[in-house]
């Protein structure tokens, strides 16, 4: 595998989003929402680095197993626990690569009446995005490439990876 993206330039990253972040919810108390499973590392980095009042909570979406991803059908396997009615939700994401996942979590999200709805993402992947989406806070943009580690997998492992990187077995894949 070929490293992406060094544990120093993702801590640098982080560091810099989460001092946009603090600035830009200065006196309020934001509920950072974690798309699971992807988001669980750089969502704990993110919020010792933001350092301030706030709340967390989790997601998790399925997209009905990895041969229909990207076909737009997300299943939703565990909800929010906290109310989010008048209040500042930031979503955090590993990745966003068509879109689709994300644009259904933000529509199911609104239904809730939260005061703000934006997304924190650590890597963005534009060139393959079926449907636009807003992202106010990127960490990394990317080439179409398959990558692992900080929290992404493939078939469940690499999560535990401290950097980013891309997997060579890629042809591989389903
Ligand atoms: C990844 C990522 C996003 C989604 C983005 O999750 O965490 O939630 O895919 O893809 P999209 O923009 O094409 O919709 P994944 O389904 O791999 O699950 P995981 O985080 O549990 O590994």
């Amino acid at each position: 595998m070929k490293i992406l993206i060094s544990e120093e330039k993702i801590a640098a990253k982080v560091r810099s989003l989460a001092k946009q972040i603090r600035a830009d919810y200065q006196n309020e108390t934001p509920i950072f929402v974690g798309i699971l499973k992807g988001s669980f590392l750089f969502m704990a980095d993110l919020i010792r680095e933001y350092g301030e009042d706030c709340e967390i909570d989790f997601m998790a979406v399925s997209s009905y197993g990895n041969s229909k991803k990207g076909s737009g059908i997300v299943r939703l396997i565990k909800d929010l626990h906290i109310n989010v009615n008048g209040r500042h939700i930031l979503i955090i994401e590993d990745i966003i690569d068509t879109g689709l996942t994300s644009t259904y979590i933000k529509q199911y999200l609104k239904l809730r009446k939260p005061k703000s709805i934006e997304f924190v993402t650590l890597l963005d992947k534009p060139d393959t995005r079926k449907v636009k989406i807003d992202l106010k806070y990127v960490g990394f943009s990317i080439p179409n490439k398959f990558v692992i580690g900080y929290g992404l997998d493939y078939a469940e492992k690499y999560r535990q990876l401290p950097y980013i990187a891309v997997c060579e077995d890629e042809e591989n894949l389903e």
